[in-house]
This record gives structure tokens, sequence and C-alpha cells, in this order.
């Protein structure tokens, strides 16, 4: 294949990565997004394969295949909801990437031969930057994949003078950055090399491990952003304008997902990063040590007494409704209720569930109409005039104290105000605190009703109720 040919393929590929992103900004053209993706990805490796590659294609061959079996089979396994940890275990692989390409650039034998004087320091720098965010990709996501997954707790770690061993972290790294571009002219480096990278994965885990529950969405959309740019270094490494186009779509594409969790968790980026906001993990029952009173239960049939009589029904669906995976018994009740002319809404909070779009990915599944389904903006001045919230396995997302107390983990995140509304009825299994670790008011309200139980099995029973 000409070279000519291979340029005008990662030019074709890069168009359609950039029409995939517009794809996926919207439900209705998500599907349409992801196939230009898919088309502009097997375009490029096609055109590197035959175009780029020009011998041990076996390795290439038995790697591919190696990966891509595993691929298959983590995909077809994993549960919805373990998607967010899906996605930070592939981070730390482009992390672990981005190193593994750095250290055998560096090794390259005909590196002296390639580059002298000005392009020596030029490759070195790339090489340098590039395992740096790799490390810290790599280190942090592993540490998120810990803390999604439950295996480490959502408390932040907020050891003494963080900021400033943060600091001399950097001032590390940038220290060994100018010895190793000295020692590698004259045929050294690899001492500064894997000294920063040692810095770097330690500083990926203490930025993370400093980071608490409520914030970790602005990690998860961060860390997507630092393996776009990890993936850019390693083009420049490599010298492949297609990753280096590729790289820097999804790092700054994470970097304006990192920027709107921010704003809609009401938080500074720099804050978030510099860590120690969001508590526990997530299963204690905190009370905070007050008592909030009593709550009122309510049953299955109760519920869809309540239901039918209503005429403005506002469904906030939240993590549990993943866990549960009530969304298509939502949807059937929805319906149900739409033929009964109840006006039947739903209402989105950004972070809902545990990844961005998490809720939307989930009535779209279940086939909701777009047109009933909202953000948190478009309805929350909507819930005086609502007779039912029904608040499906959320905690957090519809947690008045973010906007009453001020030393709350979450204090200043807007939330859906269904308190507002005549009754709100909430369904979870157990008094047990959200994400955040912290007791909801909510639930304590005189116009809160607790349905306990899985929401599924609920839904289940008010569905046949009604
Ligand atoms: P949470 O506050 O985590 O609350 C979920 C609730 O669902 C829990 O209180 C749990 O109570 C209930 N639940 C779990 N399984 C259930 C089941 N089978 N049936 C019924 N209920 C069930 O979730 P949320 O309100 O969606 O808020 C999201 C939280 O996650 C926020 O703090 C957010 O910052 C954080 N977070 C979000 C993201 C993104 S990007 N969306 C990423 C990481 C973290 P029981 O145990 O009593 O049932």
């Amino acid at each position: 294949m000409s070279q000519g040919i291979v340029t005008m393929s990662y030019i074709i590929a890069t168009i359609l990565f950039i029409l995939a992103l517009g794809g996926l900004s919207n439900q209705e053209t998500a599907r349409r997004g992801n196939w230009y993706g898919i088309i502009g990805m097997s375009i490029a490796l096609l055109a590197t394969i035959i175009g780029v590659v020009e011998r041990h294609y076996e390795i290439l061959l038995l790697a591919l295949l190696i990966g891509g079996t595993i691929g298959i089979i983590l995909a077809r396994r994993v549960q919805m909801t373990q998607m967010p940890e899906l996605v930070a275990v592939l981070h730390s692989l482009v992390g672990a990437a981005a190193v593994a390409v750095g250290f055998a650039s560096f090794m390259d034998p005909g590196r002296l031969a390639h580059f002298a004087g000005v392009e020596l320091t030029i490759h070195d720098i790339e090489t340098y930057l590039g395992i740096l965010i790799g490390a810290v990709t790599f280190s942090g996501s592993v540490i998120a994949f810990g803390k999604l997954s439950g295996r480490i707790g959502g408390s932040p770690l907020t050891i003494p003078g963080r900021h400033w061993l943060n600091l001399a972290l950097l001032i590390g790294a940038i220290y060994f950055g100018y010895q190793f571009v000295v020692q590698s002219a004259a045929g050294g480096g690899t001492e500064p090399l894997v000294i920063m990278t040692v810095i770097a994965l330690l500083f990926g885990i203490h930025m993370v491990m400093a980071i608490g529950g409520a914030d970790m969405p602005v990690v998860v959309s961060m860390l997507n952003s630092y393996s776009g740019w990890a993936a850019s270094a390693t083009g420049f490494m490599l010298g492949n304008d297609l990753l280096i186009v590729t790289g820097a779509l999804v790092g700054s594409s994470g970097a304006i997902l990192s920027y709107i969790m921010c704003r809609a968790m009401n938080r500074s980026f720099i804050s978030v990063i510099a860590g120690g906001f969001g508590t526990g993990g997530g299963t204690v029952v905190s009370g905070d040590g007050e008592d909030q009173g009593e709550v009122v239960p309510i049953d299955t049939q109760e519920t869809a007494q309540l239901l039918a009589d209503a005429k403005e029904v506002m469904i906030i669906p939240g993590y549990g409704m993943a866990v549960a995976q009530a969304q298509h018994t939502v949807y059937e009740i929805t319906k149900t209720l739409r033929a009964k002319g109840v006006n039947v809404r739903f209402g989105i909070h950004p972070v809902a569930g545990r990844m961005p779009g998490h809720m939307n990915v989930l009535l779209a599944e279940a086939k909701v109409p777009y047109d009933i389904v909202f953000e948190m903006d478009e309805i929350n001045e909507d819930f005086p005039n609502i007779d039912v919230s029904v608040v499906i396995g959320a905690n957090d997302i519809v947690n008045p104290s973010a906007l009453t107390d001020p030393n709350s983990p979450i204090a200043g995140m807007p939330v859906l105000e269904c308190w507002k509304g005549k009754t709100s009825i909430v369904l979870k299994r157990s008094m047990a605190t959200g994400y955040a670790g912290v007791q909801n008011p909510l639930f304590f309200l005189d116009n809160s009703r607790m349905l306990f139980g899985d929401a599924k099995e609920t839904l289940d029973e008010v569905l046949k109720a009604l």
C-alpha cells in the first residue's frame, strides 16, 4: 500500500472519528455515531497493518487475536453496572501501552542513529512526556477501578501536607526530565527515566486516592482525558499522525466532559483534583449521629393506587435501577399510566448512576421515548406541580442536605428537588446510604414514602396491581 493511500485512509478515519463524537452527543444519533467509530477504527487498523507495518506479521496477528478475544469476552460478559469499572480498566491499558511504547522507543538501538541534536532532544521530551502521562493514567485508573468496584474504600485519603507532596512530585518530575534529556544525548538516561516512572505511578495513586466518593465522576472523565493525551504522546513517539489526532480528540472531549461534570456537581476542577471532597464508600447507615425521625413505609398496592390517581408523575432513576435492571418494568408502568392519561416524565441527574449518561443508556435500552426524558435543569422547577415522584434506587441525587447543609460532602451539588411535589415514593432495599455515604433527610419528610425491596421485584408487583 502506498504512503498516499495510508495518508488518505488516516484522513478518512479522522473524519469518521469526529463524526462519531458528534453522533454520540445525542441519543437519536448515538447508534450512527457508534458505527462511524467502528468503521473509522477498522479503516485505521487495516491501513496501519497493511500499509505501515513491514515485518513480524506473526507477532502482530497473535497480539490482535489475543487482545481481540479478551475484548470480545469482556464486552459480552460485563454487566451494565460494571461498565464504569471496565472503562477504568481500559484507560489503564492505554496508560500501560504508552509506558511500554515509551520505553521501547528509548531502548531502540536505532534511536541515536536516527536522531541527533535538537531532533533527539524533541524525541526525548516526547518519550518522557508519553511515559509520564501514561504512568499517571495507568496507576490512577487502577485505583479508580478499585474504588468503583468497591475493592478500595471511597473515603478520600487526606494525608497531611498532601499539596506539598504533589508539588514535590511535580518538581521531581521536571528535574529528572532535565537530567534525562542531558544524559540521553550522552548515551545514558535510563536512571532518571525509571525514577520519573516511579514518581508518576505514585502521583497517579495519590491523586485518585485523595478524591472522595461523590467526586468520582470527575475522576472517570479526567482519566478518560489523560488516556487520550497518553495516546497522543505515543503518536508523537511513533510519528503516527492518526494516533496524535485521535488521542487529541479523546483528550479534549474527556477534558470537556470533566468540565461538564464539575459544573453539574458545582465543584471547581482544581479543588476536585486537589482532593478531599466526598466521604465513605456507601453501605453504612450514617445518620450523622442525629435522630432523623421515622420513615413511613408504603406497599406496592398503595403505590399503584397513588400512581393511578395522579395526573403528573416524575420518575427519578438512580444507580439502584441499574443494579436491579428495572428499566423494562419501569417502561411498562410508564406505558400503562400514560394509557390511563397520566403525564409521566423522567428526570435525569447528570451524575445519576456510576458513569456519564448511565441512566439515558438504560432508558434507551428499554425503548423509553426520548421526548419524555428530561435533564435536571429542564424539569427541576416543575416539581411543585408533580403529584407523585418515584425515586428508583437513587439517593445522593435527591438529597436535600446538598442544598441546606454546608458541611455535607455533597454540599453545593444541585439535586432533583422532588420533595417540593405532593408525594415522593423512594424505592430501595434498606436505609443504607448512597455512594457519597451520607444519610438522606428526604426519606424522613412527611410527604415521603419508602417502598422497601429490590426495585425490579417491587415494580413488577406495582405493574401487576396497576
Ligand atoms: P446512590 O446515591 O449511590 O444511591 C443508589 C441507591 O440505590 C442506594 O442508596 C441503594 O440503597 C439503592 N439500591 C441499590 N441496589 C438496589 C436495588 N436492587 N433495588 C433498589 N434500590 C437499590 O446513586 P445515585 O442517587 O444515582 O447517585 C449517584 C452517586 O454516584 C453520586 O454520589 C455520584 O457522585 C456518584 N458517582 C457517579 C458517577 C457518574 S459519572 N454518574 C461515577 C462515580 C460515582 P439500598 O442499598 O438501601 O438498596
